[in-house]
């Protein structure tokens, strides 16, 4: 299922979740727009991108900053095409050292991997995923939090 032609932008992308998921998404066959705070991080995923043998835009920019974001967003339209996936991976930082706990003893038996959550977004940006519509999935090894 190729993502070939395609654009995806990952934010929090400089490293962990979002890094695996853009490496991911650019095996899948897309080019890959980054967008985080740091910038060292970012220059080594967009390595990792570029292996892969996909075009790569990075951005150092805060999520949180509305102008300058709008136009990160405008500069990676220019130059990579039409934006047409979005993983929106930074900013939920404020759960995760309980649930790093919690993987370990989780069903699965084993710890999470970035790369977990990067074979789940690989589905849900693909075209077999189309009929798939707000549909919430648990990447959790077997273990609910609350
Ligand atoms: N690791 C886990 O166990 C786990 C579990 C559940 C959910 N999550 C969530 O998944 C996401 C990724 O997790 P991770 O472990 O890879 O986190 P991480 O802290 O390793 O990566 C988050 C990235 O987001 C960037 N970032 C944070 N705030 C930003 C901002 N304002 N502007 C631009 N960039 C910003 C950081 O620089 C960093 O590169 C997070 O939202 C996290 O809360 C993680």
């Amino acid at each position: 299922m190729s993502l070939e032609g395609q654009v995806a932008v990952v934010t929090g992308s400089a490293t962990g979740i979002g890094r695996a998921c853009a490496v991911r998404l650019a095996q899948d066959g897309a080019d890959i727009g980054l967008l985080d705070l740091n910038a060292e991080g970012l220059d080594e995923t967009r390595a990792a991108v570029e292996a892969e043998g996909r075009r790569c835009e990075a951005i150092a920019v805060d999520l949180t900053d509305r102008a300058p974001l709008f136009a990160a967003f405008e500069s990676l339209r220019a130059s990579l095409g039409f934006l047409e996936i979005l993983h929106n991976n930074a900013g939920g930082a404020f759960q995760s050292a309980p649930l790093m706990i919690d993987y370990s003893s989780a069903k699965a038996g084993r710890v999470g991997e970035p790369e977990d959550i990067a074979h789940a977004v690989s589905f849900l940006a693909s075209p077999g995923a189309s009929y798939v519509t707000g549909e919430h999935l648990l990447v959790a090894g077997g273990r609910t939090i609350h």
